[in-house]
């Protein structure tokens, strides 16, 4: 996070002071800097070089526009869920050739929105969605691509809420399914089956289950090899880990030399869906201390926001680094963090050992650029709070402050009442 860091006991953004935009927004806000942003992206692109990767950003990790046209500037594509985020890449023009649509649940809705963009696959999760994208595709006559999402049924070490790769889960395809579709494909000939995709989990932070992913799938395009099936894409998902805590895990690098020499043998154009290792270090949350209470059992700092806002913590039992804006030589005790929400789970930091800081100081919690605005709630009819972009010396509002208005303007009172 070097775009972060302190000058003369400030916490700095890139050129841009936090406290400044502290005074300028008000609290609590998210804070971005578009130069971790571009560097994280062309990390990975470096990386994987050798293999020329397609990276579509994972949009569900940060779906600010101004986050993912900063990224499709540079080149990247977008990994699309839903109906939303496929609107939200037309909205800032991303190309439809470098759009992918992966979701266990697509409705007819988002099949035919994707159809007629022209997107560049489907990542096919079922037998009878493939059934219901043919039959979509027939009515508008158009044809479209599809990769099948196959299910390599590995675990991946990471939370148990977000490993996907085994079949436990409801993600993908078995294998002996999605051999007897490829061996079909003729029952569907308004889909254009092109390749494999994978997704094995988030926050994955070894190479090891990756490494056993590829190979199940370099074995999987031998057999279909063997039938006379070839494919076009081989699309690796996304997962890397970031540092949240642990610092020795593995990083873009890493990971590219274990599985370059797998995806080169492969041997197919690479598709690659990262989100958080793009943006999840490139943010922090930053919030107000309102109250130090001590209740003899234990401390709480009591902040002016909560779990609406950023819920890993309550989710996940995910750790996030908090720092103070500005450094401060009072002594460190241990407490919670918590907000001001109705729940036992609304917590930042559980037994953390923090400086004591004043009402009206500031804590910026870390590693807040993924998973974190887009998972906001209203909970307690509490508006979203606003994120800012900084580049350099410039900083803008890419979302506003949610009002009260913003809050209640879809809700009405019948006249029954
Ligand atoms: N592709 C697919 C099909 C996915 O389901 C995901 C994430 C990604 C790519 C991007 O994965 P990443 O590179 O960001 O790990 N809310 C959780 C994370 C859920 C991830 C869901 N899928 C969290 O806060 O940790």
């Amino acid at each position: 996070m070097s775009e972060f860091s302190y000058k003369k006991g400030e916490l700095y953004c890139e050129s841009i002071k936090v406290k400044t935009l502290a005074d300028k927004f008000g609290t609590p806000f998210y804070l971005y800097s578009y130069n971790a942003l571009i560097n994280n992206f062309l990390k990975i692109q470096a990386a994987f070089k050798p293999v020329d990767p397609l990276i579509c950003f994972a949009m569900k990790a940060n779906d600010n526009l101004a986050v993912v046209k900063a990224l499709t500037d540079k080149g990247a594509g977008c990994d699309i869920v839903s109906l939303g985020e496929l609107q939200k890449a037309k909205k800032i023009k991303a190309d439809p050739q470098k759009i992918v649509f992966a979701s266990v649940g697509k409705t007819e809705e988002e099949i035919i929105a994707a159809i007629k963009t022209g997107i560049l696959f489907f990542n096919v999760e079922s037998e009878e969605e493939l059934l219901k994208i043919n039959s979509l595709a027939k009515k508008l006559n158009k044809k479209t691509s599809a990769t099948l999402r196959i299910n390599p049924d590995v675990a991946a070490a990471t939370h148990q809420r977000i490993t996907t790769g085994t079949l436990k889960n409801k993600f993908g395809i078995d294998l002996q399914t999605a051999h007897r579709i490829f061996k079909n494909a003729d029952k569907y000939p308004y889909v254009m089956l092109k390749g494999l995709h994978i997704h094995i989990g988030s926050q994955i932070t070894t190479t090891k289950p990756y490494v056993d992913a590829l190979k199940k799938a370099l074995s999987f395009i031998n057999t279909l090899k063997k039938d006379g099936i070839a494919l076009e894409y081989f699309d690796l998902g996304g997962g890397f880990g970031i540092i949240y805590k642990d610092k020795n895990i593995a990083g873009p690098k890493d990971f590219a030399k274990v599985l370059i020499p797998l995806l080169k043998k492969i041997d197919l154009k690479i598709v690659m869906e990262p989100g958080r290792s793009i943006c999840g270090d490139t943010g922090i949350f930053v919030t107000k201390a309102l109250y130090l209470k001590d209740n003899g059992a234990k401390r709480f700092l009591i902040v002016d926001s909560g779990m609406n806002d950023l819920m890993r913590p309550s989710l996940y039992d995910a750790y996030h680094e908090i720092i103070p804006v500005k450094q401060t030589h009072s002594r460190k005790i241990k407490m919670d963090i918590v907000g001001p929400i109705c729940e036992s789970g609304d917590f930042f930091a559980k037994d953390r050992m923090f400086p004591k800081l004043k009402e009206g100081e500031l804590i910026a919690i870390k590693n807040a650029g993924a998973y974190c605005h887009v998972m906001a709630s209203n909970y307690n009819v509490r508006g979203r709070a606003p994120e800012i972009l900084v580049k350099g010396n410039k900083y803008a509002a890419i979302k506003k402050r949610e009002t009260f208005k913003d809050l209640v303007k879809l809700e009405s009172i019948p006249d029954f009442l």
